[in-house]
Protein backbone atom coordinates (compact mmCIF):
# COMPACT_ATOMS: atom_id res chain seq x y z
CA UNK A 1 0.00 0.00 0.00
CA UNK A 2 1.19 3.51 -0.88
CA UNK A 3 1.93 5.66 2.00
CA UNK A 4 -0.16 8.06 1.28
CA UNK A 5 -3.00 5.66 0.50
CA UNK A 6 -2.26 4.34 4.14
CA UNK A 7 -2.92 7.63 5.91
CA UNK A 8 -5.80 9.00 4.28
CA UNK A 9 -7.39 5.31 4.37
CA UNK A 10 -6.74 4.38 8.12
CA UNK A 11 -10.09 4.54 10.15
CA UNK A 12 -10.74 2.84 13.26
CA UNK A 13 -11.50 -0.69 13.19
CA UNK A 14 -13.66 -1.48 15.99
CA UNK A 15 -15.54 -4.99 15.21
CA UNK A 16 -12.88 -8.01 13.67
CA UNK A 17 -12.88 -11.96 12.71
CA UNK A 18 -11.78 -14.14 15.38
CA UNK A 19 -8.81 -15.12 13.40
CA UNK A 20 -5.83 -15.27 15.43
CA UNK A 21 -2.56 -12.95 14.34
CA UNK A 22 0.39 -15.14 13.70
CA UNK A 23 2.91 -14.45 15.80
CA UNK A 24 5.41 -13.78 13.29
CA UNK A 25 3.15 -11.09 11.58
CA UNK A 26 2.77 -9.39 15.10
CA UNK A 27 6.82 -9.59 15.67
CA UNK A 28 7.85 -8.49 12.10
CA UNK A 29 5.21 -5.14 12.39
CA UNK A 30 6.83 -4.58 15.30
CA UNK A 31 10.50 -4.90 14.11
CA UNK A 32 9.45 -2.34 11.41
CA UNK A 33 7.75 0.21 14.14
CA UNK A 34 10.58 0.55 15.94
CA UNK A 35 12.30 2.82 13.66
CA UNK A 36 9.99 5.67 14.66
CA UNK A 37 11.93 8.56 15.46
CA UNK A 38 12.29 9.71 19.65
CA UNK A 39 13.61 12.39 20.97
CA UNK A 40 17.28 12.08 21.03
CA UNK A 41 16.66 8.54 20.30
CA UNK A 42 15.65 7.37 24.17
CA UNK A 43 12.88 5.06 21.89
CA UNK A 44 10.94 5.16 25.73
CA UNK A 45 8.48 2.41 24.37
CA UNK A 46 7.77 -0.87 24.89
CA UNK A 47 5.29 -3.23 23.81
CA UNK A 48 3.28 -5.52 25.50
CA UNK A 49 1.22 -8.65 23.38
CA UNK A 50 -1.34 -9.24 24.75
CA UNK A 51 -3.53 -12.74 23.23
CA UNK A 52 -5.85 -15.53 24.27
CA UNK A 53 -6.36 -16.16 27.87
CA UNK A 54 -4.69 -13.26 29.10
CA UNK A 55 -6.03 -10.89 26.93
CA UNK A 56 -9.70 -12.61 27.82
CA UNK A 57 -9.19 -12.50 31.59
CA UNK A 58 -8.11 -8.49 31.06
CA UNK A 59 -10.98 -7.65 28.82
CA UNK A 60 -13.53 -9.54 31.43
CA UNK A 61 -11.67 -8.03 34.83
CA UNK A 62 -12.21 -4.69 33.26
CA UNK A 63 -15.57 -4.28 32.18
CA UNK A 64 -15.76 -5.56 35.82
CA UNK A 65 -14.54 -2.94 37.09
CA UNK A 66 -16.53 -0.17 34.93
CA UNK A 67 -19.49 -1.99 36.54
CA UNK A 68 -18.57 -1.86 39.99
CA UNK A 69 -18.60 2.12 38.85
CA UNK A 70 -14.84 2.01 39.61
CA UNK A 71 -13.70 5.72 38.63
CA UNK A 72 -10.20 4.88 35.51
CA UNK A 73 -7.18 5.40 37.30
CA UNK A 74 -4.38 6.03 34.78
CA UNK A 75 -0.63 6.37 35.13
CA UNK A 76 -0.88 9.56 33.12
CA UNK A 77 -2.96 12.11 33.29
CA UNK A 78 -5.55 10.91 30.09
CA UNK A 79 -8.97 11.84 31.70
CA UNK A 80 -8.75 14.85 33.58
CA UNK A 81 -9.33 17.41 31.18
CA UNK A 82 -12.14 17.38 29.11
CA UNK A 83 -12.46 18.99 26.08
CA UNK A 84 -14.21 22.34 25.68
CA UNK A 85 -15.34 24.99 23.19
CA UNK A 86 -14.46 23.67 19.58
CA UNK A 87 -13.38 20.58 21.09
CA UNK A 88 -15.81 19.74 22.93
CA UNK A 89 -18.13 19.85 19.44
CA UNK A 90 -16.06 17.49 17.58
CA UNK A 91 -16.19 14.92 20.23
CA UNK A 92 -19.98 15.53 20.57
CA UNK A 93 -20.03 15.36 16.88
CA UNK A 94 -17.78 11.75 17.11
CA UNK A 95 -20.20 10.58 20.15
CA UNK A 96 -23.21 10.95 17.90
CA UNK A 97 -21.40 9.20 15.30
CA UNK A 98 -20.78 6.29 17.18
CA UNK A 99 -23.71 5.79 19.58
CA UNK A 100 -26.07 6.09 16.67
CA UNK A 101 -24.66 2.97 15.11
CA UNK A 102 -24.22 0.77 18.62
CA UNK A 103 -26.91 -1.34 19.62
CA UNK A 104 -26.88 -1.63 22.99
CA UNK A 105 -27.36 -5.41 24.67
CA UNK A 106 -30.32 -5.02 27.27
CA UNK A 107 -30.92 -3.26 30.00
CA UNK A 108 -27.25 -0.95 29.52
CA UNK A 109 -27.02 2.18 28.20
CA UNK A 110 -24.97 3.03 25.13
CA UNK A 111 -21.95 4.93 26.38
CA UNK A 112 -21.99 1.78 28.84
CA UNK A 113 -22.06 -0.28 26.44
CA UNK A 114 -19.46 1.36 23.91
CA UNK A 115 -17.35 2.21 26.86
CA UNK A 116 -17.30 -2.10 27.37
CA UNK A 117 -16.90 -2.80 23.62
CA UNK A 118 -14.12 -0.75 23.68
CA UNK A 119 -12.34 -2.27 27.18
CA UNK A 120 -13.28 -5.17 25.62
CA UNK A 121 -10.77 -4.57 22.84
CA UNK A 122 -13.74 -4.94 20.26
CA UNK A 123 -13.25 -8.78 20.31
CA UNK A 124 -10.04 -8.10 18.21
CA UNK A 125 -7.73 -11.20 19.30
CA UNK A 126 -4.61 -9.44 20.34
CA UNK A 127 -3.69 -5.79 21.86
CA UNK A 128 -1.05 -4.39 21.84
CA UNK A 129 0.00 -2.39 25.28
CA UNK A 130 2.63 0.56 25.14
CA UNK A 131 4.66 0.65 28.45
CA UNK A 132 6.88 3.70 29.22
CA UNK A 133 9.47 2.98 32.09
CA UNK A 134 8.63 5.17 35.40
CA UNK A 135 11.88 6.82 34.62
CA UNK A 136 11.36 7.80 30.78
CA UNK A 137 12.16 11.25 30.03
CA UNK A 138 10.11 14.20 29.15
CA UNK A 139 9.04 14.03 26.04
CA UNK A 140 8.07 10.02 26.17
CA UNK A 141 4.62 10.41 25.51
CA UNK A 142 4.91 12.13 22.78
CA UNK A 143 7.36 10.02 21.03
CA UNK A 144 4.81 7.06 21.95
CA UNK A 145 2.23 8.76 20.29
CA UNK A 146 4.33 8.35 17.65
CA UNK A 147 5.25 5.04 17.58
CA UNK A 148 1.35 4.74 18.29
CA UNK A 149 0.49 5.54 14.33
CA UNK A 150 3.33 4.06 13.22
CA UNK A 151 1.38 0.54 14.21
CA UNK A 152 -1.70 1.60 12.67
CA UNK A 153 -0.40 2.64 9.87
CA UNK A 154 1.86 -0.14 9.56
CA UNK A 155 -0.62 -2.75 9.77
CA UNK A 156 -3.00 -1.89 6.73
CA UNK A 157 0.46 -3.31 5.27
CA UNK A 158 -0.52 -6.89 6.71
CA UNK A 159 -4.22 -6.66 6.02
CA UNK A 160 -4.94 -5.87 9.57
CA UNK A 161 -6.79 -3.10 11.06
CA UNK A 162 -6.12 -0.70 14.52
CA UNK A 163 -7.89 0.47 17.31
CA UNK A 164 -5.94 2.58 19.47
CA UNK A 165 -7.43 2.42 22.84
CA UNK A 166 -6.92 4.98 25.30
CA UNK A 167 -9.40 3.00 27.39
CA UNK A 168 -7.19 0.10 27.79
CA UNK A 169 -4.74 2.95 29.90
CA UNK A 170 -8.08 3.63 32.37
CA UNK A 171 -6.66 0.80 35.08
CA UNK A 172 -3.52 -0.04 34.71
CA UNK A 173 -3.25 -2.15 38.41
CA UNK A 174 -5.38 -4.62 36.09
CA UNK A 175 -3.20 -4.66 33.32
CA UNK A 176 0.09 -4.71 34.99
CA UNK A 177 -1.58 -7.32 37.71
CA UNK A 178 -2.98 -9.46 34.24
CA UNK A 179 -0.36 -9.39 31.67
CA UNK A 180 2.63 -9.03 34.49
CA UNK A 181 4.29 -5.95 33.60
CA UNK A 182 6.56 -4.68 36.51
CA UNK A 183 5.27 -1.98 38.77
CA UNK A 184 7.75 0.26 37.41
CA UNK A 185 6.27 0.40 33.93
CA UNK A 186 3.41 2.96 32.80
CA UNK A 187 1.03 1.60 31.00
CA UNK A 188 0.62 4.24 27.90
CA UNK A 189 -1.95 3.30 25.54
CA UNK A 190 -3.42 -0.36 24.01
CA UNK A 191 -4.58 -0.97 20.49
CA UNK A 192 -6.38 -3.35 19.18
CA UNK A 193 -5.31 -5.37 16.32
CA UNK A 194 -6.38 -7.84 13.69
CA UNK A 195 -8.31 -8.36 11.14
CA UNK A 196 -11.25 -6.09 10.19
CA UNK A 197 -14.60 -7.46 9.61
CA UNK A 198 -15.42 -4.68 7.24
CA UNK A 199 -19.31 -5.72 7.11
CA UNK A 200 -19.57 -4.91 10.61
CA UNK A 201 -22.30 -2.06 11.52
CA UNK A 202 -19.25 -0.83 13.87
CA UNK A 203 -16.93 -0.62 10.65
CA UNK A 204 -18.91 1.97 8.63
CA UNK A 205 -18.21 4.95 11.07
CA UNK A 206 -16.12 7.86 8.81
CA UNK A 207 -15.27 10.47 10.97
CA UNK A 208 -14.34 13.73 9.56
CA UNK A 209 -11.54 16.41 9.63
CA UNK A 210 -11.19 20.44 9.72
CA UNK A 211 -10.64 21.50 6.28
CA UNK A 212 -6.93 21.82 5.76
CA UNK A 213 -7.44 26.68 5.65
CA UNK A 214 -8.85 26.45 8.48
CA UNK A 215 -5.92 24.63 10.68
CA UNK A 216 -2.66 26.50 8.86
CA UNK A 217 -1.50 29.83 9.14
CA UNK A 218 1.23 30.84 6.49
CA UNK A 219 4.04 32.40 8.04
CA UNK A 220 6.17 34.72 5.80
CA UNK A 221 5.43 33.18 2.22
CA UNK A 222 7.83 34.56 -0.31
CA UNK A 223 6.86 37.45 -2.36
CA UNK A 224 6.13 36.35 -6.06
C1 LIG B 1 -5.03 8.75 22.01
C2 LIG B 1 -6.23 8.06 21.41
C3 LIG B 1 -7.09 7.33 22.23
C4 LIG B 1 -8.19 6.68 21.69
N1 LIG B 1 -8.96 5.91 22.50
C5 LIG B 1 -10.03 5.25 21.98
C6 LIG B 1 -10.79 4.38 22.79
O1 LIG B 1 -10.49 4.19 23.99
N2 LIG B 1 -11.85 3.75 22.24
C7 LIG B 1 -12.19 3.93 20.91
O2 LIG B 1 -13.17 3.35 20.46
N3 LIG B 1 -11.45 4.73 20.11
C8 LIG B 1 -10.38 5.39 20.61
N4 LIG B 1 -9.60 6.17 19.79
C9 LIG B 1 -9.93 6.29 18.36
C10 LIG B 1 -10.51 7.66 18.03
O3 LIG B 1 -11.86 7.73 18.48
C11 LIG B 1 -10.43 7.87 16.52
O4 LIG B 1 -9.08 7.87 16.13
C12 LIG B 1 -11.05 9.18 16.05
O5 LIG B 1 -12.43 9.21 16.35
C13 LIG B 1 -10.86 9.40 14.55
O6 LIG B 1 -11.42 8.32 13.83
P1 LIG B 1 -10.54 7.39 12.87
O7 LIG B 1 -9.43 6.77 13.69
O8 LIG B 1 -11.50 6.34 12.38
O9 LIG B 1 -9.99 8.22 11.79
C14 LIG B 1 -8.48 6.81 20.30
C15 LIG B 1 -7.60 7.52 19.48
C16 LIG B 1 -6.50 8.14 20.02
C17 LIG B 1 -5.54 8.87 19.10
Amino acid sequence: MELLDAIKSRRSVRAYKPDQVPEEVLTELLDIVRWAPSATNTQPWEFFVLTGKVLTDLNHATVAKIREDMKPNPDIDLFEKPPKGHYAKRQQKFFKQILGIIEPEEGKDKMQNWFEMSVGNYGAPARIVIVADKSAPGWFAFDIGIVTQTIALAAQEYGLGTCILGDAAAYPDEVRRIANIPESKQIIIGIAIGYPDWDHPLNSLRTGREPVEELVTWCGVAEE
